[in-house]
């Protein structure tokens, strides 16, 4: 127990991940964020577009070839009293699990939508990972300042897509040329739209209230805006904060980004709204941050080769009670072992820092030699817990890889294991043909090309791969209360083995799996990996 633990320290603590489309503003309402903060000075240092600078969370190759952001990274910054550190997710739904690790490692999300698009089709998939992880969900509607939809058509979308309900805390009036501005409707009075110019921290506002709005905006749109509050005060959710906690009722903002415009009120809302470090279960039991004093942390990302001078891994970890100081000794609990954790760095908008505390709720990055995996319990020695574990999503498209240069097999099986390690593929072999082929096993398609890029770039392995027909995996529950060469199959079934020589079987068709079910009474199949 720590005794002299600040638990304002902690208190204070925001942590939160930014979801978004590509292309939604997930990038410039960060980079506004840190402005607000003071953690950069300039309104496009987050990501120089034009001057083919990237953004600090591009950290790969690949990221900046392809220009989308396939690993996550995490920022701190203190504003208005808060130590906020904000988690970036990939905006691709192929990496969706990785958006789900990092959302476990968030107390809530923002969603950042483009008011023009509404839910796009490619996104519903990596939305739907949030709201799965049932946490707190607060959306901001982007770009009103050009045309965008109507906003009772943007809520639908949210509502019945993604299956949570909405409560707008303000309302757009007019969008694009004609964007008025937006009303709140809490404090009832009206923010007047204005550009900020580029770089500049502060809009100057124009509060007004309702009978003040009169004399300032055309009439068809005042009047658009009294019928409007009426029907969203008939017809809208109150706003439940139990709701917003259980992650079933998403606040939802309307702004724009670029223009600075409605930034600021959202972030005092939402830093007023979202909550400070929440437990977590461990042992049955939930570890709370303002009550338990020792340090406990889970890794949640693995991340290799950020400096390839170094070839280093770095092991992202969740601090869910206590404080972190460099070099204390701590108790890896799957590793069964002390450990000291000394090299740790956090990201600072555009630097990588040593850390010198950290708190719950912070996210760290420690060294890590090689003994981590997703999902780790970290803690003070003589507390021995085991946090939850983090779900592996079933992959749903397989392939056969194979080096090209025979010569090559030691850095090639090194490469796909450490990759494996990282939670980004999954790998499986042959069952007992006695073949060594490796099969893997990716969740979004783009994860192959990822794949080969690295293994190219970080191992210097050119590898070829096959596509399998597979699209799903079952795991089999009971191994030992079945003969797995006896398994009466279908044409279109496949056994094969895990890491840990755990059989399992992939399908092409989904009614496959009924059938064998059906032909094998004892079989039990599950849809996940347990470990
Ligand atoms: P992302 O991280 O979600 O992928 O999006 P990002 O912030 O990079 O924004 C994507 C594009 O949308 C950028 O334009 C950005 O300037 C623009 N944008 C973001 N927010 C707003 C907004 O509120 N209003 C308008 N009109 N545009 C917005 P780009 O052309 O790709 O880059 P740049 O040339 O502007 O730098």
């Amino acid at each position: 127990m720590d005794k002299n633990l600040n638990f304002d320290e902690i208190k204070k603590r925001r942590t939160f991940a930014i979801i978004s489309h590509p292309d939604a503003g997930k990038t410039t309402l960060t980079e506004k964020f840190l402005l607000y903060g003071g953690a950069i000075k300039l309104a496009g240092s987050v990501k120089g577009r034009k001057t083919a600078k990237y953004a600090v969370s591009d950290w790969m190759e690949i990221e900046k070839e392809r220009g989308i952001s396939v690993s996550s990274s995490v920022m701190q910054f203190n504003f208005d009293g808060y130590c906020i550190n904000i988690l970036d997710t990939p905006g691709h739904q192929d990496f969706s699990e990785d958006t789900y690790r990092t959302l476990m490692a968030a107390d809530s999300a923002v969603m950042v939508i483009d008011g023009g698009k509404g839910v796009e089709a490619q996104t519903i998939k990596l939305f739907k990972v949030c709201v799965m992880r049932k946490i707190p969900i607060f959306t901001f509607i982007n770009k009103f300042d050009r045309e965008a939809k109507d906003p009772f058509e943007l809520l639908d979308d949210i509502e019945s897509v993604l299956g949570i309900r909405t409560c707008p805390i303000n309302w757009p009036v007019g969008c694009g040329k004609r964007f008025k501005g937006v009303y709140d409707r809490r404090k009832k009075h009206m923010l007047l739209f204005k550009a900020a110019q580029a770089g500049m921290k502060e809009v100057e506002t124009n509060e007004l209230s309702l009978d003040a709005i009169q004399t300032v905006i055309e009439k068809d749109f005042y009047d658009k805006l009294i019928e409007d509050m009426e029907l969203l005060d008939g017809a809208s959710d109150e706003l439940d904060m139990d709701k917003v906690s259980a992650g079933e009722l998403s606040p939802v903002f309307f702004g724009s980004a670029l223009t600075n415009f409605g930034v600021e009120t959202f972030l005092k809302y939402f830093l007023n709204m979202t909550t400070s470090p929440i437990g977590r279960n461990a042992n049955g039991r939930i570890i709370d941050p303002m009550k338990d004093s020792f340090f406990s942390a889970f890794v949640f990302k693995i991340q290799a080769n950020m400096n390839k001078a170094h070839r280093d891994r770095i092991a992202f970890i969740r601090i869910c009670s206590g404080k972190y100081i460099p070099g204390m000794e701590v108790y890896h609990f799957q590793g069964n072992k002390k450990i000291r954790i000394n090299q740790s760095t956090q990201m600072m908008a555009d630097e990588r820092k040593i850390v010198e505390e950290a708190y719950a709720g912070d996210i760290i990055g420690v060294f890590d030699s090689g003994i981590f995996s997703i999902g780790d319990t970290l803690c003070a020695d003589g507390e021995k817990i085991q946090f939850e574990g983090i779900p592996t999503f079933a992959p749903g498209y397989f392939a056969r890889v194979r080096q090209i240069d025979t010569m090559k097999r030691k850095q090639f099986t090194k490469g796909v294991y450490q990759i494996a390690q990282e939670g980004a593929i999954q790998i499986f072999q042959e069952f007992n043909t006695g073949m060594e082929e490796i099969i893997v096993g990716v969740v979004g398609e783009l994860q192959f090309e990822v794949l080969t890029y690295r293994l190219k770039s970080e191992y210097n392995v050119e590898v070829k791969l096959d596509r399998l027909p597979y699209e799903h995996i079952r795991w089999i529950e009971n191994p030992l209360e079945v003969d797995i060469d006896k398994i009466q199959g279908t044409s279109d079934m496949k056994k094969i083995k895990d890491l840990k020589d755990r059989p399992l079987l992939i399908f092409i068709n989904p009614w496959s799996i009924r059938m064998v079910e059906e032909r094998n009474p004892k079989l039990r199949l599950s849809e996940f990996g347990r470990d």
